[in-house]
């Protein structure tokens, strides 16, 4: 199964490209506008946006293996991602990590049952000071304990995408 980049996103992509000196610049938000689009970036994006920037394979994989921010794979609805470095995880990381696996019976890399959470961890998502700290999709959520996080994630499951904590 292949991936097109459709005419659409041709269009969109040239705009952003326009924005820059550089095509290859545009590199990373071309990337956040395929996961926006199909919820990651499969290997046939990768390979289809280094055709269109003109840019080697290796490149394009090299940036979206680098950056935690993208799925390459489909990630559920919300993407739970634990930070692992050290202020959070002597704040506390490793007992909500803990909470998530057992509480979502999943490990990280994977995804519920029911498409709702993906379970991950990532390296320092500079918010040091307020650890420990999760990024949901876009979001940070700081100074987490189990009971923040237990009630984050009833929101969620109950369609509620509560501002920052
Ligand atoms: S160590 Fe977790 S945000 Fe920096």
């Amino acid at each position: 199964m292949g991936f097109k980049l459709t005419e659409e996103f041709k269009a969109k992509a040239a705009h952003i490209c326009a924005r820059y000196p550089r095509r290859d610049a545009s590199l990373i938000p071309l990337l956040h506008e395929i996961q926006e689009e199909a919820g990651y970036v499969a290997e046939e994006a990768m390979d289809e946006l280094a055709r269109f920037l003109e840019l080697p394979y290796s490149r394009v994989k090299a940036v979206v293996t680098f950056y935690t921010m993208f799925n390459r794979e489909p990630a559920g609805k919300y993407h739970l991602q634990v930070c692992r470095n050290i202020s959070c995880h002597m704040a506390g990381a490793p007992g909500l990590l803990g909470h998530l696996r057992e509480k979502l019976t999943i490990a990280e890399g994977e995804t519920t049952a029911d498409g709702l959470f993906t379970l991950s961890t990532v390296e320092c998502l500079g918010a040091c000071g307020s650890a420990p700290v999760m990024q949901v999709n876009e979001d940070y959520f700081e100074n987490l304990n189990i009971e923040k996080l237990d009630s984050l994630l009833e929101d969620l499951k109950h369609g509620k995408y509560p501002s920052k904590r």
